[in-house]
């Protein structure tokens, strides 16, 4: 049985650098102002989990969370 993991964008650390989109774009949303969001309610399908820690590895601001359940 394999992880499953869920994505988490902190508002108050984001500042719209959009790397997370570019690399992980079935995981994130950019609001009107260029910030991202998790994109539903964050769960990582499978076979992306490595975009998942790509995206917080990338992210600039370290807004990015991946937990794992
Ligand atoms: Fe924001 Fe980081 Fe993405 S700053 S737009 S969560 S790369």
């Amino acid at each position: 049985m394999s992880e499953r993991l869920r994505v988490h964008v902190d508002p108050e650390k984001c500042q719209g650098h959009a790397r997370c989109k570019a690399l992980a774009p079935e995981l994130f949303e950019l609001d009107e102002y260029g910030n991202a969001h998790e994109a539903g309610d964050g769960a990582v399908p499978p076979g992306l989990e490595d975009k998942a820690w790509l995206a917080k590895a990338n992210c600039p601001e370290i807004a990015i969370d991946v937990i794992e359940e």
